[in-house]
């Protein structure tokens, strides 16, 4: 028997890089899927690559940081599913890079929407069901930059700061109810996200950020999504039961050296 055999497992950024390869080692080890991304094309093609039929997957488009359509993916898994297991609470964006005299307020404010209201909202409308059911293990997804500041990232690092204060506070109002709440905090990823952050932070030369961000990590290199997924996944799992309140960064060494 799979570790993840008639569990539900809940996954927003689905379609992108972590959300993906988290997908991917569920669906190996048995979890059915509801898979939610502003990208549903995208969802569907990752359900189709995993081999999953319509007893194991459901696809749900919705803004995140939408509060309808929040309810609405949930109220979806669970009417199709009949309970959610795990949630990995993981859409998010980067923004852009430029200190904060120049760093327009739209996408400041568009980056908070989606990754702290988004990551919210989630929590608003998992736990619930969750705590009725009397068990459950939510992840949220911060970053080494909710640990650390990152000059030229103060939208990012706010955001993902405040990911990290839901976390600890959802937490604690959680763990009596036998829901576990912790976050991951990666380092730099290897998916899309980082190819666009290279972009942002040397417009003219992107490889040159890439290694200059790699050299900085203790370990020399960017982690891969599936570094983080084994992670997420961990912690979703029943191995991670007296798991509750943890930050685990996932960075080679970057963060607390
Ligand atoms: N890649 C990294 O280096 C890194 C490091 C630390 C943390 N993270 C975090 O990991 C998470 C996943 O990032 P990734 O690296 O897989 O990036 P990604 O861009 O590959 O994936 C993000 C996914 O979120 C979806 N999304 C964005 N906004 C949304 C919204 N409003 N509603 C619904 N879906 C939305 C996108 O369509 C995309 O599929 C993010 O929260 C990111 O901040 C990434």
């Amino acid at each position: 028997m799979s570790k993840f055999d008639g569990k539900v497992v809940l996954i927003t950024g689905a379609a992108g890089g972590i959300g993906k390869a988290t997908a991917k080692k569920l669906a190996e080890q048995g979890a059915k899927l509801a898979l939610v991304d502003l990208n549903v094309e995208a969802v569907q093609q990752v359900i189709s690559e995993l081999g999953l039929d319509d007893s194991r997957a459901l696809a749900l488009k919705a803004n995140v940081a939408n509060e309808e359509e929040v309810k609405a993916y949930v109220d979806a898994a669970v009417e199709k599913f009949g309970k959610i297991d795990g949630f990995f609470n993981n859409a998010g964006i980067e923004g852009i890079t430029a200190n904060v005299e120049d760093y327009p307020t739209d996408i400041f404010e568009r980056v908070l929407n989606v990754n702290v209201k988004g990551a919210f909202l989630g929590l608003k409308y998992v736990v619930p069901v969750m705590k009725k059911q009397g068990y459950g293990s939510i992840v949220n997804t911060s970053s080494g930059a909710g640990l650390i500041g990152s000059p030229g990232f103060v939208g990012y690092n706010s955001s993902k700061h405040a990911v990290i204060g839901m976390t600890r506070v959802v937490a604690l109002e959680a763990a009596p109810f036998g829901v576990r709440v912790n976050a991951v905090a990666p380092g730099v990823i290897n998916t899309r996200m980082m190819r666009q952050i290279e972009k942002n932070t040397v417009p003219e030369d992107a490889e040159g950020a890439r290694e200059a961000f790699s050299s900085a990590v203790p370990m020399g290199r960017y982690g891969e999504a599936e570094e983080v997924a084994n992670v997420a996944v961990f912690l979703l799992s029943d191995e991670a039961s007296y798991v509750a309140q943890s930050i685990y960064t996932v960075d080679g060494g970057q963060i607390n050296q």
